[in-house]
């Protein structure tokens, strides 16, 4: 997979793209993430890639050069056209069915407004789709992309140690993670169930279902409309 961000901020990412399962899938070429500062596309020579809103009001806006002008270059780097998105408040809430979603694909363009907002014919020209990686406002999109990145990365092939651990995650199933527990077998009087001590494999995976299942009920019951198990 190739993922393309357009970012004001690239340093921005520096330090998450380096560590961990991003680092490796990196490493690995499981993954290529390319980052081009919008700033490099601005028309004048003081770098200017925002103004005034039309119409007046606060903060300032996007203005459309600088990002086509990045787009249109960051898109002639590779022959796949790939999904572009928009990072803003006003899109579809990101979730783990549209980090599968977005997994299966080839490539993705992310592109991270600051300010507030990008300018309406940013979304409409690139016709572009909008996520929200939920209802509160950042600074920006950058962390938002990051995120974005982290949760589809993790699902690429080979980018988790053990092949199963991403089948097992919380929603995969629509459901929360069943309770797990490692060394010690009592931890300041707190016991590991006997169930998991037991060996018997049916009986654990019945029990972890079941958790799963409680937890999901105690702590997130939304998610029960939509279970596929
Ligand atoms: N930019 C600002 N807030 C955002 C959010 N919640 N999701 C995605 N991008 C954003």
């Amino acid at each position: 997979m190739r993922i393309d961000i357009l970012t004001l901020f690239p340093e921005m990412y520096e330090s998450p793209l380096a560590h961990s399962i991003l680092k490796r899938a990196r490493d690995k070429r499981i993954v290529d993430i390319v980052l081009t500062n919008i700033r490099d596309f601005a028309a004048d020579k003081y770098g200017r890639v925002d103004d005034k809103p039309y119409g007046g009001g606060p903060g300032m806006v996007m203005m459309p050069g600088p990002v086509f002008e990045c787009f249109e270059h960051v898109r002639r780097l590779h022959p796949e056209k790939g999904r572009v998105i928009l990072l803003t408040p006003q899109g579809q809430k990101f979730n783990q069915a549209k980090a599968v979603e977005l997994s299966e694909g080839k490539r993705i363009i992310l592109i991270a407004g600051r300010y507030e907002g990008f300018d309406e014919r940013i979304r409409v020209g690139l016709d572009a789709e909008q996520i929200s990686i939920g209802d509160y406002v950042l600074s920006g999109g950058e962390l938002a992309a990051m995120i974005i990145i982290d949760a589809v990365v993790r699902l690429l092939p080979g980018a988790l140690g053990d092949e199963d651990s991403a089948k097992d995650d919380s929603f995969s199933a629509g459901l929360l993670e069943y309770p797990q527990y490692t060394r010690p077998e009592v931890f300041r009087g707190m016991k590991v169930p006997d169930i998991l001590l037991s060996g018997d494999h049916t009986k654990i995976a019945q029990w972890r279902k079941q958790q799963a299942l409680e937890r999901t009920k105690k702590y997130r019951p939304d998610l029960l409309g939509n279970t596929q198990t």
